[in-house]
């Protein structure tokens, strides 16, 4: 099995990317109207994440950079019939590298209720502090934080 964390490129990996997003994040919450064409995936500092297990997409997640050393994650899913079996810990894992690698230290996510107890195994904490405004603050969300390791 051979993972790779791709920023997205190409119109076919678009294309797997809003289909993962729509079902998992859209569809499965019983939510229509899922935006393909929103400026915010296309801007320079926004990365458009895909992982691919041999080759194929599986998961997906944006990482804004907020260009001041901090970065939010939007939208972490894996294709529905792949969850549980750690492809979710593995694309947290590589989005961390990923992140390191763009400079930054501090990550945070607004993630749903039902997903906490994911970012909680995966290294995550109730943000206690000042989250950075972009985060927002929407109802049935928890704000998480994470600092990336050296
Ligand atoms: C959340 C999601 C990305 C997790 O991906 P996954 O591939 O199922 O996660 P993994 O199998 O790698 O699980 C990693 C750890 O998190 C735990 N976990 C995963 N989903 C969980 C959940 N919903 N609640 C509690 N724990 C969870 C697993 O038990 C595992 O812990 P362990 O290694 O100690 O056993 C996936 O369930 C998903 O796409 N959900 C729908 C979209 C969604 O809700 N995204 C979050 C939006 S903020």
């Amino acid at each position: 099995m051979k993972y790779a964390l791709i920023r997205i490129a190409d119109a076919a990996d678009w294309q797997v990317y809003h289909a993962i997003r729509r079902s998992s994040l859209w569809e499965e919450r019983g939510l229509g109207g899922y935006d393909d064409a929103r400026p915010q995936e296309r801007f320079h500092h926004h990365h458009a994440l895909l992982l691919k297990l041999d080759e194929v997409g599986i998961g997906t997640t944006r990482l804004d950079d907020l260009r001041d050393g901090t970065g939010i994650i939007r939208l972490v899913a894996i294709t529905a019939s792949l969850r549980r079996q750690g492809h979710g810990r593995v694309l947290d894992m590589m989005v961390e590298n990923y992140a390191r690698e763009i400079g930054l230290r501090v990550l945070f996510v607004s993630a749903a209720s039902d997903a906490e107890g994911f970012y909680m195994a995966t290294g995550w904490t109730r943000v206690t502090t000042q989250a950075p405004e972009l985060l927002g603050y929407a109802d049935e969300c928890v704000q998480m934080t994470k600092s990336i390791a050296r």
